[in-house]
C-alpha cells in the first residue's frame, strides 16, 4: 500500500488543490456525525487521500462553541488538516475562515453548498443557496480573501441545484473558479433528489467541461473502487469524493488507493477483522470525546449495522450492539459473534446509509422568483446558521 506506483500504472495524476498535492485522488466526503478525527484516523490508516472533517457552522466557529472546536480537532499526525465550513453570511464566513488560518487550524477549507436538510434550505442555506448568485459569489470571495494570504486553499462542494428546473451547478462552478476556489466538488443530485435514486454522473462530465482551470471532483454513489474508476472514466473528473460507501468500511480507502495505482487488491475482511475494527473505532471515539465512554459508545451504535452488513449476525445480537453503552459490554458482544465467518462478498457491498425519497425542497418564501438577493432576505438568511448540523 505504501509503494510508489510508476506513473504508467496510475489511473490519474496526483490531485492538486492549491499548494496541496494529494497522491491518491480520493476525498473522504464530510459527513456530520461521522467524519470526526476518530473515523478519519481509521480511514487514513488504509489509504491515501484528503480526509475532510464534518461540517461546522461559521457562526459556531466564531463563537468558539465547545462542539465546533471538537469538530475542527485534528490528530497531530493528520496532514493536511481539512475543515468544512457552512454559512450563509459572507461576513461571518470571512471571520470564521480568518480564525482558522490565523490560528493555524487548517490546511484546507471546504465550503458546504450541498446540504439538503429542510431546516437548512428553508432558511436559504446549503443546496439552495447558489440560486442566489451574488450571495454565493460573495461567500466564496470572502473565504478566499481571508485564506489566500496564508496559502490555504478553499474548495466548494455543491449539488446540481434545487431541482431539475432550478439547476445551479454550472454557474456556481464557473463562479467559484473565477473567485479563486482551488477545486469544485459536485454531488450529482439536486436538493429535491435528497439521497434517492442514483446520482447523475453526466452532470459531473458537464461540470468538467465548464470548469477548466481547477480540479473537478465527482461525488455520488461510489460504493466500491470499481465505481470510482467508472466515475473517472465516464466523467473525466480529476478525483472522487466518497461518502456513504465507507460507512462501516474504512478499508474502502485501501481499495481506492490500490485501484488508482492500477492494482486489483481489495480488502476482504473476515468478521474477526470487522469486530476488531469496531472495537478500535470505539476506543478512538472514547479518546475523541475526552474519555466520555458513554457518549462515545452511544455514538458508535449507528455504525454497527453498517459494519455488520452482509455478515451472519442474528437479529438479537444486532439489536444488542445497537444499544451498547460501555466498552466492556461491547467487547463481550463482539466476542460472541461468529468470528470465523469469512468475507461474505456482495452481501457486504453496495448501497448503505442514508437513502430516502425525493422531497420538494423547502425554500424561503419567494426564493425561486428571482436569483437576486434583497437586503430583507439577507437579514433573514443570517438566521439560517442557527442550530445547523448535518449534510
Ligand atoms: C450522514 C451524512 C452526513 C453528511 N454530512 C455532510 C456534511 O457535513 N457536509 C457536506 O457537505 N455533505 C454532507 N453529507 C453529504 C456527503 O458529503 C456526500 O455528498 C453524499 O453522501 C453523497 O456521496 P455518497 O453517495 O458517496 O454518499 C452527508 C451525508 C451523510 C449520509
Amino acid at each position: 500500500m505504501t509503494s510508489t506506483p510508476d506513473s504508467a500504472t496510475r489511473v490519474l495524476p496526483p490531485l492538486r488543490i492549491g499548494p496541496l498535492e494529494v497522491a491518491t485522488p480520493v476525498v473522504l466526503a464530510p459527513m456530520a456525525g461521522i467524519t470526526n478525527a476518530a473515523f478519519r484516523r481509521l480511514c487514513r490508516e488504509h489509504g491515501g487521500g484528503l480526509y475532510v472533517a464534518e461540517m461546522v457552522t461559521s457562526r459556531a466557529l466564531v463563537e468558539r462553541t465547545r462542539e465546533s472546536m471538537r469538530i475542527i480537532h485534528h490528530d497531530p499526525d493528520e496532514k493536511p488538516r481539512s475543515v468544512q465550513v457552512y454559512g450563509v453570511d459572507p461576513a461571518t464566513i470571512g471571520a470564521a475562515v480568518r480564525m482558522l488560518v490565523e490560528e493555524d487550524r487548517a490546511d484546507h477549507i471546504d465550503m458546504n453548498f450541498g446540504c439538503p436538510v429542510p431546516k437548512v434550505t428553508r432558511k436559504g442555506g446549503g443546496a439552495v443557496l447558489p440560486w442566489k448568485r451574488d450571495l454565493f459569489r460573495d461567500i466564496v470571495r470572502a473565504a478566499v480573501r481571508e485564506a489566500a494570504p496564508f496559502d490555504v486553499p478553499v474548495t466548494v462542494k455543491m449539488r446540481k441545484g434545487i431541482d431539475d428546473d432550478h439547476l445551479t451547478y454550472l454557474d456556481a462552478g464557473r463562479m467559484a473558479e473565477r473567485e479563486g476556489a482551488a477545486a469544485v466538488a459536485l454531488h450529482a443530485r439536486t436538493a429535491a433528489d435528497f439521497y434517492s435514486g442514483t446520482a447523475d454522473w453526466s452532470a459531473i462530465a458537464r461540470l468538467k467541461e465548464a470548469v477548466t482551470s481547477i480540479p473537478v471532483l465527482g461525488n455520488g454513489d461510489i460504493w466500491s473502487a470499481e465505481d470510482a474508476l467508472a466515475m473517472v472514466e465516464q466523467t473525466g473528473c480529476d478525483g472522487v469524493v466518497v461518502g456513504r460507501g465507507c460507512q462501516g468500511r474504512p478499508w474502502l480507502f485501501g481499495d481506492l488507493q490500490a485501484a488508482f495505482e492500477g492494482r486489483d487488491e481489495r480488502a476482504r475482511p473476515s468478521l474477526r477483522d470487522v469486530a476488531a475494527t469496531i472495537y478500535r473505532h470505539s476506543e478512538l471515539m472514547v479518546s475523541f470525546y475526552d474519555g466520555d465512554e458513554t457518549k462515545a459508545v452511544r455514538e458508535m451504535r449507528k455504525h454497527m449495522a453498517w459494519y455488520l452488513k452482509g455478515y451472519p449476525v442474528g437479529g438479537e445480537l444486532r439489536r444488542s450492539l445497537g444499544l451498547v453503552s460501555t466498552l466492556v459490554d461491547l467487547r463481550a458482544l463482539l466476542d460472541s459473534l461468529p468470528l470465523d465467518a469469512p468475507y461474505p462478498g456482495e452481501a457486504a457491498e453496495g448501497a448503505r446509509g442514508r437513502q430516502g425519497t425525493p422531497k420538494r425542497p423547502a425554500c424561503p418564501e419567494g426564493w425561486l422568483d428571482t436569483q437576486d438577493i434583497t437586503p430583507d432576505l439577507e437579514a433573514r438568511l443570517r438566521e439560517a446558521e442557527l442550530s445547523v448540523s448535518g449534510g
